[in-house]
């Protein structure tokens, strides 16, 4: 089975994505990581975030040993991948590895931004995860706080607008709802109460 969750920032996908892998047995990709990654050794080499074509060589060139890198979660690191994220290049050279990991036997719960609408168009079930935008930053800024990291509400509040625009609104592979997801929006939902309601809109698709 392959589940395909997409959604904007810090909509609570990733919480999710986790358990919803461990509640059924599948395998987890954070596709986010991928970009965030790429982000992070472009900057790393000196190099300018818009380099489409060192980009790409550096997308191919990922070490997936690193995606589990605490220094991809920063706010900083959010921006900079939405940067490279908007490279058809980095796309292109980031769909495979995307797509072999949902081929896995097991199956997979894989988390972005275009999952169900181009990594994944065939998955079993597509979930599109919201939360309204004053929710998601306050999550957002707990998790830095909580993470050691010091930045005001204001700050994350206005990043995570810009960030979700410019997802929304890039010309390959925007932020959007395939035709065929089912929406979660989890505004009033604690984790315990939104994984209920994915599990039960799970179960009636598979069932
Ligand atoms: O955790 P959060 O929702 O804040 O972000 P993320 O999932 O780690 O993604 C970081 C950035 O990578 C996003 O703002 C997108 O620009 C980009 N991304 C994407 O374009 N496509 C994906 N499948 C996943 C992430």
């Amino acid at each position: 089975m392959i589940i395909a969750m997409d959604g904007p920032a810090a909509s609570g996908k990733g919480t999710l994505a986790k358990q919803l892998a461990s509640h059924y047995g599948l395998g987890h990709l954070d596709t986010g990581a991928l970009y965030r990654a790429v982000a992070r050794d472009m900057l790393a080499g000196g190099r300018d975030l818009d380099d489409e074509v060192a980009a790409a060589q550096t997308a191919r060139n990922i070490d997936p040993e690193t995606l589990e890198d605490p220094g991809l979660r920063t706010a900083a690191m959010g921006e900079a991948a939405s940067l490279v994220a908007k490279l058809p290049q980095v796309r292109e050279a980031l769909v495979e590895y995307q797509r072999a990991f949902a081929r896995r036997p097991g199956g997979a719960v894989i988390e972005g931004r275009d999952i169900g609408t181009v990594v994944c168009p065939d998955a079993d079930v597509k979930i599109f995860v919201e939360a309204s935008a004053q929710v998601r930053a306050k999550r957002r800024h707990k998790e830095l706080i909580e993470a050691g990291q010091d930045i005001a509400y204001e700050e994350i509040h206005a990043q995570i607008a810009a960030r979700d625009a410019l997802d929304r609104s890039r010309a390959v592979s925007p932020l959007v709802p395939a035709q065929d997801a089912h929406l979660l929006d989890t505004s009033d939902l604690g984790i315990e109460a939104a994984l209920k309601a994915a599990v039960k809109l799970i179960d009636s698709v598979i069932r």
